[in-house]
């Protein structure tokens, strides 16, 4: 469960993730561009840990901080937009990442030099978003965002939490489903 200073403790943790996952993320891009047959599996983690927590909670956490923070200190309100915006980017980035490695799994030869200029796109892009805002947006969050604005969006990343949770559970319960009816359908005579 989430409290308050655990926020920024969390999206920092979050950044270290998606860290990790870029290094996997970048090995295979290495890989793929020597020739190498495409291992799917690190590609595929890659996009949906952006798609799903990054852009699902980790993002939504962020903006939500950015909108309190203009509304408090319009000052540095078109710093703050413009580093928002970057999710936007990033967001437009992994959709493409996305297409360019299903083209990579149905055909490598075609698809090989366009994946891996998306992926390192993506992957220099983040860098920089990640960096940007750990030397200035999680700094000045700290400093500035008033307990009142860290209470609201504690309580409203709780219920953002509750909500991924229980559609990943759905989720879960839906493919443990399908994969029983599958069993069923395969055991039962034809
Ligand atoms: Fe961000
Ligand atoms: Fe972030």
């Amino acid at each position: 469960m989430l409290d308050s200073p655990e926020i920024f403790n969390r999206l920092r943790q979050d950044h270290i993730a998606a860290r990790r996952v870029m290094a996997a993320l970048e090995a295979e891009v290495d890989r793929v561009a020597q020739f190498h047959p495409p291992n799917l599996a690190p590609i595929g983690r890659a996009v949906s840990f952006f798609t799903g927590h990054m852009a699902e909670m980790h993002h939504q956490i962020e903006d939500m901080i950015f909108a309190a923070l203009s509304r408090e200190t319009s000052a540095k309100a078109a710093e703050l937009r413009k580093i928002a915006e970057e999710h936007d980017a990033a967001g437009a980035l992994v959709t493409h990442l996305s297409e360019v490695a299903a083209e990579l799994a149905t055909d490598a030869a075609r698809a090989r030099t366009a994946f891996c200029g998306i992926a390192r796109d993506l992957i220099a892009f983040t860098h920089h978003h990640l960096r940007r805002e750990e030397s200035q947006f999680l700094i000045y969050a700290d400093e500035h965002l008033t307990p009142g604005a860290r209470h609201d969006i504690t309580i409203a990343a709780r219920a953002l939490e509750r909500t991924l949770a229980e559609k990943a559970g759905a989720e879960k319960a839906g493919a443990e489903k399908a994969g029983a009816d599958e069993s069923r359908w395969v055991r039962s005579p034809r």
